[in-house]
């Protein structure tokens, strides 16, 4: 694909072209910052800064946390009230720390939701997707690890429960169990490990971010209309697109403004709303909580998890032609992981030609049906498995698969799409004015100051 028409850097000065022959890094800076960037960008977009600031506040939080923080078992939770109450400013340390890990995820998902609704996952920005769905991963990796340190009792049983999925795998299942924990039950060598590789990843998922934004900045963004920037000629790409600085860093620096409002309005005014009371009673393996629940980000993935119980007929059949290696809970199991693949798969089961759902009649229908599914399954995740929830979980469940397995692939073939824009610069103008106003046109990415 050959990218967006564009300025490049051109060092001036034999100062600039003496550095720019040994390392073109201000050129690489210059080419990243200026991208021309789809003009029509809606405020979905700016989540992708939020999430890469909610990364870097997540890395500098840790490592002063982790100065104080001891990772032993009888000293986990005196380490971490002695934060609260004794290191300077360690209690806003610490809750900035907490409550920056649900940021992360409510920006995730919306970020998650926006490309599934604008079809960003389609090609060719497949790559961009899957890179997005391994950092995706890692992020729950991270933060199921990061909340078993503080060793209080949601910290340890969650660890004994979801650690006690692997051991459902038939044959080597208690295998892994053991070496994942470091032992036959949680424990402190459990904590040791879990330490390490939670300050680990973080810079893994770095990693992973710089070859996000690398796919993406080959392919170009999308944008609302999901048609593409017009390539062939320098002043067709112009007309679509906007350079990334100024213009969108000041967008999504008033954007992080508003979220980050909210976000220090709950730090200040309501630090434990989204933690759970009983992880600030200390870890105790012979009390077991009289509900075990995961924190709120995970509660889609475990509603699915325990929607599958023995009584479900895919499960009885399954276990019958297995000879009953695959139980309910190893069926749960593969449903959890199996519900994040299909999402991975979305780029390949999606047949629609139309990227985005703006232009996608019966699409939208669906789509806003799975966002309602996403929000009862995070309820029903919390709710006890008794009563109508276990039947609701299955329903939910169900849709969820059916959206990516059966649905995305259906309507492509039976949907007739609406007529999309030919341009983006033909959207932008219907959308915020006339070719002829040189407010809504005037600025250009080869004439940004015009
Ligand atoms: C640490 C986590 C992540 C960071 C820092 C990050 C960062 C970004 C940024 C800065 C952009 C461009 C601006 C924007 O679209 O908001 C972007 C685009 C994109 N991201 Fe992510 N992302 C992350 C996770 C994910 C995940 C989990 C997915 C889903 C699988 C994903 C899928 C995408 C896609 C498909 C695009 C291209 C979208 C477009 O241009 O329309 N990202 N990401």
């Amino acid at each position: 694909m050959s990218g967006i028409p564009h300025d490049h850097y051109e060092p001036n000065t034999r100062a600039e072209k003496w550095l720019h022959n040994r390392l073109p890094v201000v050129s690489l800076l210059y080419d990243t910052l200026m991208i021309p960037t789809p003009k029509n960008l809606n405020w979905m977009w700016i989540w992708g800064i939020v999430l890469v600031f909610c990364l870097v506040l997540q890395i500098a939080t840790g490592i002063v946390l982790v100065m104080h923080y001891t990772p032993q078992v009888d000293m986990a939770f005196a380490s971490v009230e002695h934060i609260m109450r004794d290191v300077n400013a360690g209690w806003a340390i610490r809750y900035v720390h907490a409550n920056g890990a649900s940021l992360f995820f409510i920006a995730v998902y919306f970020h998650i939701f926006r490309g599934l609704y604008y079809g960003s996952y389609k090609a060719p920005r497949e790559v961009t997707w899957i890179i997005g769905m391994l950092i995706y991963i890692l992020m729950m990796g991270t933060a199921f690890m990061g909340y078993v340190l503080p060793w209080g009792q949601m910290s340890f049983w969650g660890a004994t429960v979801i650690t006690g999925l692997f051991g459902a795998i038939p044959l080597i299942g208690e295998s892994i169990q053991t070496w994942l924990l470091g032992g036959p039950a949680v424990d402190n060598a459990t904590l040791n490990r879990f330490l390490s590789l939670h300050y680990l990843l973080p810079f893994v998922i770095f990693g992973l971010v710089l070859v996000h934004v690398w796919a993406f900045h080959t392919t170009g963004n999308n944008n609302p209309t999901g048609v593409e920037v017009r390539r062939t000629s320098r002043k067709e790409a112009d007309a679509d697109t906007l350079p990334f600085w100024p213009y969108f860093v000041i967008k999504d620096l008033f954007a992080l403004a508003v979220v980050l409002t909210a976000f220090f309005a709950v730090v200040g005014f309501m630090p434990n709303y989204l933690g759970h009371p009983d992880n600030y009673i200390e870890a105790n393996p012979l009390a077991t909580p009289a509900h075990i629940v995961p924190e709120w980000y995970f509660l889609p993935f475990y509603a699915i998890l325990r929607a599958f119980t023995n009584d479900v007929w895919i499960v009885i059949i399954t276990s019958w032609i297995t000879g009953g290696i695959v139980d309910a809970k190893f069926f749960g199991v593969v449903a959890m992981f199996g519900a994040i693949l299909v999402m991975a798969l979305a780029p390949w089961l999606d047949t629609s030609r139309v990227r985005s759902g703006r232009y996608r009649p019966m699409f939208k229908w669906w789509f806003w049906l799975l966002v309602v599914d996403f929000v009862v399954l995070t309820y029903a995740g919390a709710q006890p498995a008794e009563g109508i929830w276990p039947a609701v979980s299955l329903i939910g469940a169900a849709y969820w698969f059916a959206y990516f397995l059966v649905i995305l692939p259906i309507l492509g073939i039976v949907e007739k799409p609406l007529p999309e824009p030919q341009t983006i610069e033909q959207d932008f103008i219907d959308h915020y004015g006339h070719k002829d106003d040189g407010a809504a046109t005037g600025a250009t990415a080869s004439n940004p100051a015009e």
